[in-house]
């Protein structure tokens, strides 16, 4: 009986090894400093807004953001947040962001398909109108909606920035299929592109995204120099604040509860001492 458990751990650890041992990992993310870091991070609302832009004029041709309304553009801790006008519907900033682009609807005359710019009210319109057509301007690769894709990967802010910035030359042995580039920090497996000495893939994988940024491919409004490191930071924190729009007002409400019981383990501490001040223990 022993032995049968003994060899049947064997066998699962053999086969769980196995294709794991196989892959490599991509290169380790870049670690920048980022002003929403720690437990008194803030967005830059400066970052923020040029971070939309980077979005909307780059990304946005691909990458639907699905869970995003232009409203949310000027809601509280949002780019373009005005103290003046706490309903975001009012803004007429964000009124204006939101009429440069055009969205489908109905007419309600004629029940016909129609374009009008968008509103406050209406949602980020997606490029494609469904799945396959993603992939097929996309050589079969599907550009992820990219709402909560800083969760939805680790160490998120640094992956992104690390990704739109890492292309690199592939390196000589390594055989690239059209449509793909090399991204040392894209997760994959290339020992079956690799001509090379197998123990020295390289890390990394190929990823169907054109490299999408590129020196003055985006005017900052603030003068902020227009390098691709600029860019992509600042779209990786624009996508930081649309994974968790009320990051600031979590961590200020978690900072006020910590003080609140701080205090209060004080006034037990005092208590305690009171009540059992005359009494031997
Ligand atoms: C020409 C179309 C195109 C543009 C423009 C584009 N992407 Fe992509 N992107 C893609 C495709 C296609 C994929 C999927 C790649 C794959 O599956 O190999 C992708 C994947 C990604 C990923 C996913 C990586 C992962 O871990 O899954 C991120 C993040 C991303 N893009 C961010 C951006 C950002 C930010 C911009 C704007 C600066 C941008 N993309 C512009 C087509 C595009």
């Amino acid at each position: 009986m022993l032995r049968k458990v003994i060899a049947l751990a064997a066998l699962g650890l053999a086969l769980t090894a196995g294709p794991a041992a196989a892959a490599t990992h991509p290169e380790h993310p870049h670690q920048l400093g980022w002003s929403f870091q720690g437990p008194f991070g803030k967005f830059d609302k400066a970052q923020l807004q040029r971070g939309y832009k980077v979005y909307r004029e780059v990304c946005a041709s691909c990458h639907a953001m699905n869970l995003m309304y232009f409203r949310n553009l000027g809601q509280k801790g949002g780019p373009f947040f005005d103290e003046k006008y706490p309903n975001p519907n009012d803004n007429p900033y964000v009124k204006a962001l939101a009429a440069e682009i055009q969205v489908n609807d109905i007419d309600s005359e004629t029940g016909d398909t129609i374009q009008r710019p968008a509103t406050s009210a209406d949602r980020f319109p997606s490029p494609f109108p469904n799945e396959a057509a993603a992939r097929a301007s996309n050589g079969g690769a599907m550009p992820p909606d990219l709402s909560v894709i800083i969760k939805a990967r680790h160490d998120g802010p640094n992956y992104v920035y690390s990704v739109l910035t890492g292309y690199a030359n592939p390196p000589p042995g390594l055989t690239v299929a059209p449509g793909q580039f090399y991204n040392p920090y894209y997760p994959g497996d290339l020992a079956a592109y690799w001509k090379g000495d197998h123990h020295s893939v390289p890390k990394g994988g190929f990823i169907g995204m054109p490299p999408p940024l590129g020196t003055g491919k985006v005017t900052f409004d603030d003068g902020a120099p227009s390098t691709v490191a600029q860019q992509a930071k600042d779209v990786t924190a624009f996508l930081t604040w649309a994974s968790e729009p009320k990051m600031e007002e979590r961590k200020a409400f978690g900072l006020a509860a910590m003080i609140y019981l701080l205090l209060f383990t004080v006034l037990l501490w005092f208590s305690y001492k009171r009540i059992w001040r005359n009494v031997a223990h």
